[in-house]
């Protein structure tokens, strides 16, 4: 069954403006797919070119009203990268409608083995993008006069865990931060909400995270008794978006069959 006709068309989302950090690969290119074929103009930020363009030439070969641009653009470099990329797409794009904070990386590391350069590198990766995106394409997102912000968290430091003690603290610091925008901002009609998977079968993570045994500890641990797959996540994020939950703010759903 194509997604096209099963799924729900929102027609509050054509021509938007949705920018995407670490759309590239994974729930984030899942959700450039959904969004594209919105009928949405996507704006795609990563530091992988070569499945960013891949994904680019896709969407165009399937004529979807907007092909999404690509920048590449290391979240994690501020002042080289986040705010001059911001710059150059506000340029182009002065309103700015949709926001999703999703790049991330979840290094595995014991505690003892965390270095200072290691801990500083998550932050700026998990966290500290998400403020400074946001920050840095504010005017678009309050030109827009009514936009929504999506910071993509986790289940991860709701769970018991190990070897992730720095990715968990900027995951459960997504959690403040969106209810932090979410009050500064409201006023002026810009929304910001979370979304909390849990555990998602992206390409990367079956090939690397989600062993046998793993994958039947989830199964345990969740009330449904499969995978969810990276369209869900990114079907959530168009309802986010869309105008259908223009009364939602400041909240963190969670995306997790049933897992916490
Ligand atoms: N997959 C899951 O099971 C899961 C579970 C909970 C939360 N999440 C969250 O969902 C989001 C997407 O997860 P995913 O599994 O697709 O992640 P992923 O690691 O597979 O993909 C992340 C994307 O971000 C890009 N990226 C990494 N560092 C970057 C940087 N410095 N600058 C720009 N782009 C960069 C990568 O190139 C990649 O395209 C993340 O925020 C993650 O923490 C995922």
């Amino acid at each position: 069954m194509s997604n096209q006709t099963h799924y729900a068309i929102y027609p509050s989302l054509r021509d938007r403006i949705v920018v995407i950090s670490g759309g590239a690969t994974g729930i984030g290119a899942s959700m450039v797919e959904a969004f594209a074929h919105q009928g949405a103009q996507v704006i795609i930020l990563d530091i992988q070119s070569s499945p960013g363009f891949e994904l680019v030439q896709k969407l165009a070969d399937a004529n979807v009203a907007h092909t999404p641009v690509y920048y590449e653009c290391d979240v994690s470099d501020v002042e080289g990268a986040v705010r001059p990329t911001a710059a150059k797409i506000l340029e182009r794009f002065p309103r700015i409608h949709v926001l999703i904070n999703n790049a991330a990386n979840d290094v595995r590391q014991l505690t003892p083995d965390v270095t200072l350069e290691q801990w500083d590198t998550s932050i700026a990766v998990n966290l500290r993008h998400q403020f400074f995106l946001t920050q840095s394409l504010l005017s678009g997102l309050l030109e827009a006069k009514s936009s929504s912000v999506i910071n993509l968290g986790s289940i991860s430091w709701v769970i018991p865990g190990r070897k992730v003690a720095p990715y968990n603290a900027c995951k459960a610091g997504t959690a403040g931060l969106t209810k932090s925008l979410a009050h500064e901002f409201g006023p002026k009609g810009v929304r910001v909400n979370s979304i909390m998977p849990g555990a998602i079968a992206t390409e990367r993570q079956k090939r690397e995270i989600i062993t046998p045994e793993y994958e039947a500890l989830i199964l345990d641990r969740q009330a449904l008794k499969r995978l969810l797959q990276p369209e869900e996540v990114a079907r959530l994020a168009l309802w986010l978006a869309a105008d259908d939950s223009l009364g939602v703010t400041n909240q963190s759903i969670v995306i997790d069959a049933g897992w916490i």
